[in-house]
């Protein structure tokens, strides 16, 4: 059903910041988790889950005020929306429009699931994982993780 004119938009513009639009419906909350951002960090946030959209069926649209994402961070959203796309807003004005690309190395962003794996000790150690097509393979111990990345997100 289209939205009446008198709703108004569901989410306002953002000064500066970083939009991620074009969410998979339903992962926006998961997309903030994999970029790091918890109700504990300081950034103003603002979600819209389950949105109408023109391309796709529903989004979700993510708006993190006064910070503008790097590539590194916001390529590992493509493991979980794929179709994302990352706007970078100067005021008020979109200056940089990109997709987002599924990184070949994941660094500390997954737990690997193998109790016994090394990244699991109390060892200094981050958890490293390299993007295969049939899943997450752990470089130290060999673990692949086959479904379900968001449930093992540090
Ligand atoms: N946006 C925002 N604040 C701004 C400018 C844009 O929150 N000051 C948001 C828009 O609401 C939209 C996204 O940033 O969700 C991208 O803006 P724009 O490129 O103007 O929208 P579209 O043309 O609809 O984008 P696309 O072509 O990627 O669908």
């Amino acid at each position: 059903m289209k939205r009446d004119a008198r709703e108004g938009l569901l989410i306002s513009p953002i000064r500066n910041g970083t939009v991620i639009d074009h969410i998979t419906g339903g992962e926006a909350l998961n997309v903030l988790k994999i970029i790091g951002i918890t109700g504990a960090t300081t950034e103003s946030i603002s979600v819209a889950t389950n949105v109408k959209s023109g391309k796709m069926v529903k989004k979700d649209i993510v708006k993190i005020e006064n910070r503008e994402l790097k590539k590194e961070e916001v390529n590992r959203i493509a493991l979980i929306a794929p179709s994302a796309s990352i706007n970078i807003i100067r005021n008020y004005e979109v200056f940089e429009k990109k997709g987002v690309e599924i990184p070949g190395i994941l660094v500390g962003v997954v737990r690997c699931p193998n109790p016994g794996c090394i990244s699991n000790t109390n060892e200094p150690i981050d958890s490293k994982f390299e993007v295969l097509q049939k899943g997450l393979h752990c470089l130290y111990c060999d673990w692949i993780i086959t479904k379900d990345i968001t449930s093992h997100l540090i």
